[in-house]
């Protein structure tokens, strides 16, 4: 495993211990429901309902939509290009394309992969994690601004 596929797991460990933890979504998901998808491969819940993680071989990446290891550039994925993350800052960028349900890591100018929130959150800036719609502006989420906040 090289450093950026080690980075990119610690990385992705924090944020998704943020919401709920891996193991506990594969209790109450199919056999093959796919917890997390990065340009490196992606993980699912496999028949003992644990998470099972599926690397691409090296030189490739993710698609995302048939689930399997194409050459960067091809098929519907943005590991291969470079250019998105350029003249960003290190950091997670949600996905407006897909509604935000996810969001892909740039680290250096480059894109470290493409990462899913849990089913119903979407992936809100201001806290760098996946969160509920209605806690999140527009475009990602469904917030009202408000000039009063009930007090909970
Ligand atoms: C499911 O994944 C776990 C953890 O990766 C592994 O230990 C286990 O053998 C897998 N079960 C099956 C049925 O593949
Ligand atoms: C790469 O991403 C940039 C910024 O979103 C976009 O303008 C460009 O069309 C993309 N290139 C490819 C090959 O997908």
């Amino acid at each position: 495993m090289d450093q950026t596929v080690k980075l990119l797991m610690a990385v992705m460990c924090v944020s998704f211990s943020a919401v709920v933890s891996q193991d506990e979504v594969c209790q109450t998901k199919p056999q093959g429901w796919v917890v997390e998808v990065g340009c490196w491969g992606h993980k699912f819940c496999n028949a003992s309902k644990q998470v099972q993680t599926e690397f691409c071989d090296s030189g490739k990446v993710l698609d995302r939509d048939t689930m399997t290891c194409v050459l960067p550039g091809s098929g519907h994925n943005v590991c291969g290009n470079t250019t998105i993350c350029s003249g960003r800052k290190d950091g997670f960028y949600p996905d407006t394309t897909v509604n935000c349900i996810s969001y892909f890591v740039c680290s250096g100018g480059n894109n470290l992969g493409r990462l899913y929130c849990a089913a119903h959150l979407v992936f809100n800036s201001l806290i760098d994690s996946c969160d509920w719609s209605s806690n999140v502006a527009p475009p990602c989420g469904t917030l009202v601004a408000s000039s009063t906040t009930p007090a909970t």
